[in-house]
Formats: structure tokens, C-alpha cells, sequence
């Protein structure tokens, strides 16, 4: 794993702009994965700065989320299809056609997991997939426990997911108790993959992860496996 210290969230920010504008550089048709919550923000921004004034053209990209809280309407403002529409696509020049997202409202979530594995395949799969990290060690939805799937799959969010997920909702009962996400192979497959974690809140699960062997309670350890990870992160969440 490369590890990219930086001073600041800002900092972060660019240099992972900097990772995805080299990618659509040198393959304009490339397969990027998305994450949501607050660490890829600045990045979004970031991107969507570069591509208001020409530096980046995302008309040939393709996109995959990585998730969505399950069930929610694609227009509840909580929903990664309004926070993705509000902080990225709505102001790059993605063809809105390509960039998929899970379906929070369908009645057949497993069909629909099926159905986005196959579409993920179709095109090759990811060629750089962007992550955040929970405190708990989840990347995706992919949570801690006993059990881990390969494969896009429904899921349970932990109490501690839907706890610091309450942050983004009025209250905590109104956070969706399930999600849609990617699995842990879905994530290996990618050709190239960008970790991201800022603030003291994540310097724990980073000293777990970059700590000696692969944590079994921890399923970002599961991307020790994978040949071409950079982490990107600010002072205060690397705990060196
Ligand atoms: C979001 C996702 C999650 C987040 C993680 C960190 O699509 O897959 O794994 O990356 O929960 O969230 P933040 O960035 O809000 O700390």
C-alpha cells in the first residue's frame, strides 16, 4: 500500500483530484468508482472545479456508486443518489446514463445487486475505485462480522454505522437500518484503488489497518491483498 500524508483536508483533496485527473487523462473512457459521505467531498469539489474550466472531461467516463442506505426514495435528500446528483453530477460532464447508482427503491434488492454486478462486469470492471473508511473498518457497507460477501448484496448496517451515519439525518431512527452495497470482491476486482481518510475520528481504524497482519474484524485489512492501493490521508487520521 503507498501511503500520501498530507497537511490538511485540503491538501488531500487535490491530491486525490490529482490521481482520478491522471486516470481519465490517459484513458478517457475509464470506469471510476464513487464513494459518499463527507471525505470524498472536497475531492468532488475539487473535480467538478476542474472540469468547469476544461481540465478534466468526464463525457467518456463510466460510474459505479459503491452504495445506497436500503429502502430510500432516490429523491430523499439523505439518499447517495441526491448526494451524488447535488456534489457531483450535477456539475461535471458525466452522461447521466453512465453514472449508476444502486436503486434504494426497489422491491427486488437482490435482483437489483445482481443486476449492478453484471453491469459492472459488462464494462470490464472498475479501473479506480475511490474509498472512505468507517471507524468500524467498513468500506462499501461491507461491515464487520463473521460473514463477508463477495459480491453486491443487501446488508445490515452495525449500530456504530447507523450511529455516525445519524449526523446526516434529523434523527437516528430515521437512518435506513439496511444498504445496498458492493461486495468485497466487487472492491479487489478494481484495477486501481484510492483509500481516503482525514480528522483524529479515523486515526484508530487507520493504526488498525496499517498495523502488522490483517485484522479479521476489519474488512478494509482485506485490501492488503490488493496489488495497487494508495492511501491518502491528513495528518490528523495518520497515527504516526
Ligand atoms: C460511502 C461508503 C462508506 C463511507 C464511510 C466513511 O459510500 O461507502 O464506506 O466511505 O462510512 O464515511 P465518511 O466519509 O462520512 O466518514
Amino acid at each position: 500500500m503507498r501511503i500520501t500524508v498530507c497537511e490538511n483536508y485540503d491538501e488531500m483533496s487535490k491530491k486525490a483530484a490529482q490521481l482520478v485527473l491522471a486516470q481519465v487523462t490517459l484513458k478517457p473512457n475509464s470506469v471510476l468508482g464513487f464513494a459518499t459521505g463527507s471525505t470524498p467531498l472536497g475531492l468532488y469539489e475539487n473535480l467538478s472545479e476542474m472540469c468547469s474550466a476544461g481540465q478534466i472531461d468526464f463525457s467518456n467516463t463510466v460510474s459505479f456508486n459503491l452504495d445506497e442506505y436500503y429502502p430510500i426514495k432516490k429523491d430523499d435528500p439523505n439518499s447517495y443518489n441526491a448526494y451524488m446528483q447535488e456534489n457531483l453530477f450535477s456539475k461535471i460532464n458525466i452522461k447521466r446514463e453512465n453514472a449508476h447508482l444502486l436503486n434504494g427503491e426497489t422491491d427486488d434488492p437482490e435482483g437489483e445487486c445482481e443486476n449492478y454486478e453484471r453491469m459492472i462486469g459488462r464494462v470490464g470492471g472498475i479501473d479506480m475505485q475511490i474509498l472512505g473508511i468507517g471507524s468500524n473498518g467498513h468500506i462499501g457497507f461491507n461491515e464487520p462480522d463473521s460473514v463477508m460477501y463477495p459480491y453486491t448484496h443487501i446488508t445490515h448496517l452495525t449500530e456504530s454505522t447507523i450511529k455516525a451515519n445519524s449526523r446526516f439525518f434529523s434523527s437516528v431512527d430515521e437512518v435506513p437500518k439496511k444498504a445496498l452495497t458492493v461486495g468485497i470482491l466487487t472492491i479487489l476486482n478494481s484495477k486501481r484503488i484510492i483509500l481516503m481518510a482525514n480528522g483524529a475520528g479515523k486515526k484508530q481504524v487507520i493504526s488498525e489497518l496499517l498495523g502488522d497482519g490483517m485484522k479479521l474484524n476489519l474488512p478494509a485489512a482485506l485490501l492488503k491483498l490488493h496489488p495497487d492501493v494508495t492511501l491518502i490521508c491528513d495528518k490528523e487520521a495518520y497515527p504516526k
